[in-house]
């Protein structure tokens, strides 16, 4: 499938996880991708894992707490592809834990990254995207990945859920502000995924991780009644693909929570309390 042939998508974030899933998602679909990390080694595994699927990749090093390392980044990508049609803002970091055990440093790169580093991005690549939306696609597609966790913050997650909250009003204004110019934002608020971030989340004893609580049976930190029937499930259990496609064109994502984990649930299963998404490889 070549839907996207001729387009050209910038990532950030994109050596692992998310921001890697969504550019080799892009890729396959046919877009040029525009790589960006700070580890150049890593930025070099995924360019090669975008050129053994036969797509085209640029890697940058940037850093998204920096403005100016941004904005060269985004100007070098739109240079090598000659316009930009879609940017995904992937970066996000997390430091999870009692309040009063973090540190001013951990709340400042948390809004460095999740907040300030989609701002210098988006910034940076706003008069691009209006530009690509005036070419003869006619659209273009600002994507911010922000997180469930703003709808239903919970202990030990409220500066990283406030920061995403603060990306979803943002991206709110910023959709009404460049509709009328052909440029869709959109916010996509995954739960649990499995990837470095959530490396260190602490698990329940059916190994699903305990942010997700088990409210079928309340297992989670506490002594299992009964033998727990997600033990022994897959990885995959219970969950869809990860889709990189926003909700509908310029509409910021409002999830409806229980909706939405019904919907990806496999028979019997409430979708809640449930192991972190596995990436498609
Ligand atoms: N995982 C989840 O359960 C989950 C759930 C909801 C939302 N999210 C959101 O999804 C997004 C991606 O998360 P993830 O779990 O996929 O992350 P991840 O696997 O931890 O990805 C980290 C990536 O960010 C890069 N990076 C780190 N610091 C950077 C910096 N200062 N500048 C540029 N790149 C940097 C890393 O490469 P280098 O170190 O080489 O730079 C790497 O590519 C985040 O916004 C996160 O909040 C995640």
């Amino acid at each position: 499938m070549s839907c996207l042939a001729g387009v050209s998508a910038l990532i950030t974030w994109a050596t692992s996880g998310i921001g890697r899933a969504a550019a080799l998602e892009l890729s396959a679909l046919g877009a040029q991708v525009a790589l960006m990390a700070r580890g150049r080694a890593a930025l070099r595994a995924t360019g090669l894992a975008v050129a053994e699927r036969g797509g085209t990749a640029v890697e940058i090093v940037e850093d998204v707490t920096d403005p100016a390392s941004v904005r060269a980044a985004v100007e070098h990508a739109a240079a090598v592809f000659g316009s930009l049609d879609i940017v995904v803002n992937s970066a996000g970091t997390a430091a999870l834990g009692p309040f009063a055990d973090g540190t001013a440093q951990q709340w400042q790169a948390m809004v460095e990254t999740n907040l300030l580093g989609a701002l210098y991005t988006a910034g940076a690549a706003v008069e691009h995207l209006k530009a690509a939306a005036a070419g003869p696609r006619r659209t273009a597609d600002l994507i911010t990945i922000g997180s469930v966790a703003r709808h239903a913050a919970k202990a030990g997650t409220g500066v990283y859920a406030a920061t995403k909250s603060a990306v979803a009003s943002w991206s709110e204004g910023l959709r009404q502000e460049l509709e009328p110019h052909g440029v869709r934002v959109a916010v996509i608020e995954p739960g649990l995924v499995d990837t470095a971030l959530t490396a260190g989340l602490p698990r329940g004893p059916c190994g699903a991780h305990r942010a997700g609580r088990c409210r079928r049976h309340r297992l989670h930190g506490h002594p299992a009644p009964a033998p727990c029937r997600h033990a022994g499930r897959s990885p995959a259990y219970g969950h869809g693909p990860l889709s990189v496609v926003g909700p509908r064109p310029g509409v910021a994502r409002q999830p409806r929570r229980r909706h939405l984990y019904r919907r990806n649930a496999r028979p019997g299963c409430t979708g809640l309390g449930r192991r972190a998404r596995p990436l498609p490889s």
